[in-house]
This record gives structure tokens, C-alpha cells and sequence, in this order.
């Protein structure tokens, strides 16, 4: 982040192309507008500030710690101005800055470990085979209602050591908190704080159970955290749950969504993902690489920022463009095509995010999705599209399916196969 060559431009003289977000294209057409532009420059406008679409640029930017989360911002940023909204936005991992997030980082970072992940993978096998217990006899369904959209709340729930008969509340509070990434978010405040408060007063009580009675949950990883002498405060106990369930549920099943989609209009890898199911990891990296839920993340300078010798000064907005990065030809190669068998690059996909904001919980989403998608292939061979499928629009936070309608041969389960 050096300026060379003594001479630095203000990013504001710069003549540079203007890529709209809009809603009125398909994501194929937004997707490809942006390659195209990517193909000719590294930084363009948006309609929040400017966006980099290289791989490296978004990494730099991601890792700088001048450029500050915007997620705080995003409520006022889309017209919010409802004063209990406001003022009833505490701090969260997802937005905090500086000190406090490295505190934060530190003391949460072992509880989302990868081996807490895999301790739930049985328990994830077993959720998605009861959910297509549910439909596969009828040998159609709509993938994103009757699997995407139930599958993350009960592993939400048994990661936080809640009780099965509470699944329906966190299902209910989840569904209103998460109208927070809603395009008409100023006409929904009101749900969100009233869903809000009910969760607050949920894990209060849940905290004070497990304070008496601690149990292999990440509650109690939680409060047992500690750092030099520093724990969790009940607040900032309370702020956690929250941010698991808006950063952790709405990304998962979205991403499930995009991944069968995908998979669905190449019926080869999902052959080939039934029969070798060890090919998981894999696969879930390349699906997340090439049709990522989460297709851009947007920061602001906490300062003047001076890079590649240009200016972006203080308050400035810029956007990382994920989606761009992962099919940047400089890391991956033959980027436009999808198979599930690629060698890793040199680098990981950015989906997950990168730098100090990076995704806490990517070691949950990638067993979540791991278990998942092997499931789903053999219980549904032969899937195929049995209508259109309803996108989301492609400027919403997180990307995926409303609905996607498939038909497939009903498979056996396969509960005692793995
Ligand atoms: C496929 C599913 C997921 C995707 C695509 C995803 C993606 C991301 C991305 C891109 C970020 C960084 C955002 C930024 O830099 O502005 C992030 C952060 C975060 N994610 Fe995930 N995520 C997923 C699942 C999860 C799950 C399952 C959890 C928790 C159980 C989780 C918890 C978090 C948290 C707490 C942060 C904020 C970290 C921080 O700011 O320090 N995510 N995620």
C-alpha cells in the first residue's frame, strides 16, 4: 500500500467506468457485465463508491485495516432512519474494529474450530436425510423450500446447545432478524427489533442454564472462553448468538441453493459427486468459487487511503467484488469452467471472505455444505429442472434461489452408507 512513483490521484479525477448493480438484469448478465469489466480494469465505480474485481485488490483490500466493515452502515446506507432501529444496534463481531476485534476474534476463534464442526457432522447427515425423507418419495420437490431453507436453524440450534422443541422459535425470530438483508428493510425495523428483543431474552435465559449446568455446546465454549484473565461479557454473549444466526443461517442455505443449481445444469459432477462422495471438499470449494452466495462484501476508509497510487479519502465506500476475484485468470485457471475434480490453486476462493473479517464460521458452512451435497446426489440421481427457477434478486446481500423446482428418480437413503 505504498505510493510509487511520487505521483498520487485522487480517485474522484479518475474517469472510470460506472457498473451498476442492476435488478432488472439477470445474475448471467450482471455476471458477465462485470467480467467484462474486470477484463480492462482492476477498479470501477458502483453505486456505492468503487468496486476492485481483481483477485489480489480484493485481498488487499480485505487485509488492510484501514479499509473498516461497513456492515453497521448498511441499514442508514439503504434509508433506515426508525430511532429504535438506531439506537438499538449494538456492537457486533461483524462490524466492530480495531482492538476490540482482535479481543472479540481471540476469544470466540477455538469455540468455531474446525473440530467443533465436525462433531456435528452425523447430526447434519441426519437432518438432511430426514428432510428428504419428507419428499423424495414424490421424486420432485422445490430444493430451495423444502431442503435449503429448513436445513441450517436445527444445526444452528445443536451448535448452541438449544433444545429441539425450540427449533420452531429460532426458525420464527431467525426469518424476522434476517429481514435485515431485505431490499425493503425501512418498512421492516419494526419486526426485526421485536425479534431481536425475543432472542435476546431467549439466550439470556439460556446463558444463565448453561452458567449452572455447562454442556458440549458452543454456549458453553463460550462462557468458558478465556484470554489472559479476559472473557465474554453477558452482552457481548447475547451480540454472538445473534451474529451466528444472521451471519450463519440465510449464507448456508443460500449457498445450498446456488450449489444444487449449479450442479443441476452439469448432471456429470452430480453423477459423479453420488458415486464419490470423498470428492466433497472439493466440490464445495469449486461451487463455492464459481457461484458464490455472497457475491461482494463493502468496507469504507477509516482514513485518506493511498493505494496503487491512487487517493481514496476518508469515508469513502468500496466494495471487494468476490465473485469477480474467483474467476480472476491470474489465480484460476480456466476459471469459466465448473468441475468439481480441480486441483486447489495456489489460493482459496473468497467466498468465505478473507483478512480479519473472514468468515468465523467457514469451518461449519464447509462441513454443512460437505455433508449435504454427497446427500442430495445420491438421494436425487438424475435431478433436472422441472420448472424455472426464481432467483433472488441479484443485488440482495446474499444470492441463491426462492425456488428451485427439480424431479429426480427417487434414490435410497443412505444412512448407514457413510
Ligand atoms: C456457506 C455459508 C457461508 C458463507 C458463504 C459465509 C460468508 C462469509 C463472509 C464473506 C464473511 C466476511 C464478510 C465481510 O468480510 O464483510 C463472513 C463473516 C462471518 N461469518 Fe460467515 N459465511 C457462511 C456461513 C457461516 C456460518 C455457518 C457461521 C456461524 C455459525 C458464520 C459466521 C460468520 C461470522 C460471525 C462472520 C463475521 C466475522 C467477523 O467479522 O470477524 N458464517 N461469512
Amino acid at each position: 500500500m505504498t505510493v510509487t512513483g511520487g505521483t498520487t490521484v485522487d480517485v474522484g479525477d479518475l474517469d472510470l467506468p460506472f457498473v451498476e448493480p442492476r435488478d432488472d438484469l439477470s445474475l448471467k448478465e450482471r455476471n458477465e457485465r462485470l467480467q467484462a469489466a474486470a477484463a480492462d480494469h482492476w477498479l470501477v465505480r458502483s453505486t456505492f463508491g468503487y468496486m476492485v474485481l481483481h483477485y489480489d485488490d480484493s485481498v488487499a483490500v480485505l487485509r488492510d485495516r484501514r479499509w473498516h466493515s461497513a456492515a453497521s452502515m448498511l441499514p442508514a446506507l439503504m434509508g433506515v432512519d426508525d430511532p429504535e432501529f438506531v439506537c438499538r444496534r449494538r456492537t457486533s463481531i461483524l462490524s466492530a474494529e480495531g482492538d476490540e476485534h482482535v479481543r472479540l476474534r481471540r476469544l470466540v476463534g477455538k469455540a468455531f474450530s474446525p473440530r467443533s464442526a465436525d462433531r456435528l457432522r452425523p447430526f447434519m447427515r441426519q437432518v438432511i436425510d430426514d428432510l428428504l425423507d419428507h419428499v423424495v418419495e414424490a421424486g420432485r420437490c422445490d430444493v430451495a423450500t423444502d431442503i435449503c431453507d429448513p436445513y441450517p436453524i436445527p444445526i444452528i440450534c445443536e451448535l448452541l446447545g438449544a433444545p429441539r422443541e425450540d427449533w420452531q422459535f429460532f426458525s420464527r425470530v431467525a426469518a424476522d432478524i434476517l429481514r435485515v438483508f431485505d431490499t425493503n428493510l425501512p418498512e421492516v425495523t419494526h419486526l426485526i427489533v421485536e425479534a431481536s428483543d425475543e432472542l435476546d431474552e431467549y439466550t439470556r435465559r439460556l446463558i444463565t442454564d448453561r452458567r449452572s449446568r455447562p454442556a458440549d455446546d458452543l454456549l458453553t465454549a463460550l462462557i468458558a472462553a478465556e484470554e489472559e484473565g479476559d472473557r465474554l461479557s453477558t452482552e457481548e454473549l447475547v451480540m454472538m448468538v445473534e451474529a451466528v444466526i444472521v451471519a450463519g443461517t440465510d449464507t448456508t442455505r443460500n449457498q445450498l441453493g446456488c450449489a444444487v443449481a449449479l450442479l443441476c445444469d452439469h448432471p456429470d459432477q452430480w453423477a459423479l459427486l453420488a458415486r464419490q462422495p470423498d470428492l466433497a471438499p472439493q466440490a464445495v470449494e469449486e461451487v463455492m468459487r464459481y457461484f458464490g452466495a455472497v457475491r461482494a462484501t463493502i468496507r469504507f476508509a477509516s482514513e485518506d487511503i493511498e493505494y496503487r497510487d491512487i487517493r481514496f479519502p476518508s469515508g469513502t465506500f468500496m466494495v471487494a467484488g468476490l465473485s469477480t476475484a474467483n474467476v480472476d485468470p491470474s489465480v484460476f485457471e480456466a476459471p469459466t469452467t465448473f468441475v468439481i475434480t480441480r486441483e486447489p490453486a495456489s489460493r482459496p476462493q473468497l467466498t468465505l471472505g478473507a483478512g480479519i473479517h473472514s468468515c468465523l464460521g467457514a469451518a461449519l458452512a464447509r462441513a454443512e455444505l460437505q455433508e449435504a451435497l454427497p446427500l442430495l446426489a445420491r438421494r436425487m440421481p438424475d435431478i433436472a429442472a422441472d420448472g424455472p427457477v426464481v432467483w433472488k434478486p441479484p443485488t440482495t446481500a446474499i444470492f441463491g434461489p426462492q425456488h428451485l423446482p427439480v424431479r429426480f428418480t427417487p434414490g435410497a437413503p443412505v444412512r448407514s452408507q457413510r
